[in-house]
Formats: C-alpha cells, sequence, structure tokens
C-alpha cells in the first residue's frame, strides 16, 4: 500500500470540549505519523474558501459560521492508506451514525459539529494541506 497524506482538522468544538490531547492521542496510536500542526482562527472568509467546493449547498453558511467560531487545529498526516484509514478513524459524517468507537461516535454533537475533517481523496488532502501550510512548513522526517 502507498504512503499517502491527508489533511485533518481538529474543529472548534473539538478545541472548546479540551479533546485536543484525546483526539492526537488516538490518531498517533492508530500509527498516523505528524507532518506539520498549528493551530488557527479562520475569518468567515477562510473558511468559505476552504470549503468552497460546498458553496451553495444549504449547509454552507452554518458550516463556514462553525468553522470561524473559535480555533481549530489543521494537522498534516502521513501513513500508509492514510486517506482512507483516517475516515475509517474518525467515522461517518454525521456521528448517529458512524461506527461504534470512532471519533466521531465518541465526541462529536452532531452532523454540523463533528469534532474532526478528514480528506477524501490524496489530491484533497494536498491542497487541502496546502490551505494551511506552505510546503516547507511541512516536516518530511521525524
Ligand atoms: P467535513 O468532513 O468537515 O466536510 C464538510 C462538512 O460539512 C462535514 O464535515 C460536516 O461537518 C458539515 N455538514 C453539515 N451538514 C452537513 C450535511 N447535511 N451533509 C454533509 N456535511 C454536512
Amino acid at each position: 500500500m502507498a504512503v499517502e497524506r491527508t489533511l485533518a482538522i481538529l474543529k472548534p468544538d473539538c478545541v472548546r470540549k479540551n479533546l485536543i490531547g484525546e483526539v492526537i492521542r488516538r490518531i498517533q496510536e492508530a500509527g498516523f505519523t505528524i507532518r506539520a500542526m498549528k493551530m488557527v482562527r479562520l475569518t468567515k472568509q477562510e473558511a468559505e474558501g476552504f470549503y468552497a467546493v460546498h458553496r451553495g449547498r444549504p449547509f454552507f453558511e452554518d458550516l463556514t459560521t462553525f468553522m470561524s467560531s473559535g480555533p481549530c487545529v489543521p494537522i498534516v498526516l502521513e501513513k500508509e492508506n492514510a486517506v482512507a484509514d483516517f475516515r475509517a478513524l474518525i467515522g461517518a459524517t454525521d456521528p448517529a451514525e458512524a461506527a461504534e468507537g470512532t471519533i466521531r461516535r465518541t465526541f462529536a454533537d452532531n452532523k454540523g459539529e463533528n469534532i474532526v475533517h478528514g480528506s477524501d481523496s490524496v489530491e484533497n488532502g494536498r491542497l487541502e494541506a496546502n490551505y494551511f501550510f506552505p510546503e516547507h512548513e511541512i516536516v518530511a522526517n521525524s
């Protein structure tokens, strides 16, 4: 299997609930290597830019308001099969539909405030990582 990168974002609800450490612990325990990480407070426009593919969807306004409501923690992760494995670790978008033991099932309140984001493809992972991190901030070897 190929080594891939994916972008995770610990969302504002994760930060507010003091779950940064617990979620990163689960991510590392699952075998992911952290290649870049920081805390940022997105403006509404930055959140709209990040989620531009969802512009026009009914949840776009709530999503971008929520994502700019407090600090979040984008993290570039690396692992074999990282995109699919990370999505399995976090569970379905709606925590009520997420598998038992997943991060969203365990910690998320609802579909909108669902603790963590994960890229849906390698190509989107690269684009999303570059939204937050210039190439020189993504550390190749730890
Ligand atoms: P995320 O993986 O960050 O990508 C898009 C986000 O939109 C998703 O997680 C959800 O938090 C949010 N969202 C809110 N409502 C919906 C919905 N009805 N369908 C899909 N995504 C939604």
